[in-house]
C-alpha cells in the first residue's frame, strides 16, 4: 500500500493552496476556548457536549452523532464496521485520495467507477455496480479533487436504487461552500433512510484543520458501530472546544466561507475567460484538466508562488488568501499559452 500522501508545503513566500485549507486566522473565541482545556485530563471520550449540540442542530438524538479525530477517522470506523475481506467498497474515481487507503486497511476491495467526462459521479453507473459483496457506498459531493457536486435528484435516485442493508456514506467536507440550490444536502435527508450517514467536518469551513476534528450523522445503530471501531479517546479536549466555540460564533464563520465561495467563483470565470476546460466548482478549490501535461503545470505554478496538488491526470488549486489569486492566475495564464504553443501539448483531456 501507499502511504497517504500530504498536500506539499509552501516556502515562505509562496502560498499553500495544496491541502484546501482555510486562510483565515482562527477566531479569538476560539483560541479563548481552546487555553480552557486542562491538558493533563483525558478529554471526555463520548464529546458528550459536543454531540448535544450537533444532535440540537440537526434535530436527532446524540447517539446519531458520532465525532471522531477528522471526519476522515469516522470514515474509518464506519468502513472497519462495515466491510471486511470478500467486500467491496465502491466510490466515484477520481475521488478523495484517502478512500482506496482506508478500504485497503479494512481489507475489503476498492470499486471505482468513473467520474463522467465533465468530472462528476456517474450516479447511474455506480448504482449499476453494486454486487451482492458490496457493503458501503461513498459519495463525495462537492468531490475532491474535482469540486463538482452531486444532485439532490441523482441523489434521490441511487438511494432509491441501493439496497437499504447497504451502507451509503454521503462524504459533504466542503458542504457550506455549495451556492448551488440543485446540489444534494446530506443535513435535508438525514431520517429519511435507515442506510444513509452524512459527513461533515469541522477543517474546511470552520478552519480547524489542525486540531481534527469531524463528525457523522446517521442511524444510531450505524453510530454505535463506529464507535465500536473507533480509537478510544481520539478526540482532544481542544478541538471539542474548539468545535463548540465555532458553532456558537458560525455566522462569523459562515461570513468567511461566503467570501471564499464569491472569491472562487471570480477565479472560475478567469480561468474559463482564459480558454481552461474547468468544471464548475463548489468546494473551496478547483480542477485544473492538466492530463499528461499535470507535473509540468505544477512546476509552472510553483515557480509563480502556487503550491499546488498534482493528482494524477489534473492539479487541485484551493481558493486561499485573495492575494494568492494574481499568482494563480498568471500562472495558469502561462500554463495554457505554453499548452497552445506547443505542437506535443495542444489537448488538455
Ligand atoms: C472529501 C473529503 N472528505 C474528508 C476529508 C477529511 O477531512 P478531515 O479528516 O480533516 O475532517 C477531506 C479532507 O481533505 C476531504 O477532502
Amino acid at each position: 500500500m501507499a502511504p497517504y500522501r500530504q498536500g506539499k508545503p509552501a516556502a515562505d513566500d509562496a502560498f499553500k493552496l495544496s491541502s484546501n485549507e482555510n486562510p483565515f486566522e482562527p477566531l479569538p473565541a476560539v483560541i479563548e476556548a481552546i487555553a480552557q482545556s486542562q491538558i493533563n485530563r483525558y478529554p471526555d471520550g463520548m464529546a458528550t457536549a459536543l454531540r448535544e449540540r450537533l444532535a440540537e442542530r440537526y434535530g436527532v438524538t446524540a447517539g446519531q452523532i458520532q465525532v471522531g479525530a477528522g471526519s476522515a477517522s469516522v470514515l474509518s470506523q464506519l468502513i472497519s464496521a462495515a466491510a471486511a475481506p470478500g467486500d467491496e467498497v465502491l466510490y466515484a474515481w477520481r475521488s478523495f485520495e484517502a478512500y482506496p487507503g482506508l478500504v485497503a486497511v479494512a481489507g475489503a476491495t476498492s470499486v471505482h467507477v468513473p467520474n463522467t467526462p465533465d468530472h462528476r459521479h456517474d450516479l447511474v453507473a455506480m448504482a449499476a455496480a453494486v454486487t451482492d459483496r458490496t457493503r458501503l457506498i461513498i459519495v463525495c459531493s462537492p468531490n475532491n479533487p474535482t469540486s463538482t457536486v452531486v444532485t439532490r435528484a441523482e441523489f434521490e435516485a441511487l438511494m432509491a436504487e441501493v439496497p437499504t442493508d447497504i451502507l451509503v456514506v454521503l462524504d459533504e467536507a466542503y458542504a457550506e461552500f455549495v451556492t448551488d440550490a440543485d446540489a444534494v444536502d446530506g443535513s435535508q435527508l438525514i431520517g429519511r433512510y435507515p442506510n444513509l450517514v452524512v459527513l461533515r467536518t469541522f477543517s474546511k469551513a470552520y478552519g480547524l484543520a489542525g486540531l481534527r476534528i469531524g463528525y457523522a450523522v446517521g442511524p444510531e445503530y450505524i453510530m454505535d458501530a463506529a464507535r465500536a471501531t473507533a480509537i478510544p479517546l481520539a478526540v482532544i479536549d481542544q478541538a471539542q472546544r474548539a468545535a463548540i466555540a465555532s458553532l456558537e460564533h458560525e455566522s462569523e464563520l459562515l461570513e468567511r466561507v461566503a467570501r471564499l465561495s464569491v472569491l472562487r467563483d471570480e477565479v472560475y470565470a478567469s480561468l474559463v475567460a482564459q480558454g481552461w476546460p474547468v468544471p464548475r466548482p463548489h468546494g473551496n478549490f478547483v480542477w485544473l484538466p492538466t492530463g499528461e501535461h499535470t507535473s509540468w503545470a505544477a512546476e509552472v505554478l510553483t515557480a509563480n508562488g502556487i503550491v499546488s496538488r498534482a493528482l494524477g491526470e489534473g492539479l487541485r488549486v484551493t481558493i486561499g488568501e485573495e492575494a494568492s489569486v494574481e499568482k494563480l492566475l498568471k500562472a495558469s495564464q502561462e500554463v495554457i499559452e505554453r499548452l497552445r504553443t506547443t505542437p506535443s501539448a495542444t489537448t488538455l483531456d
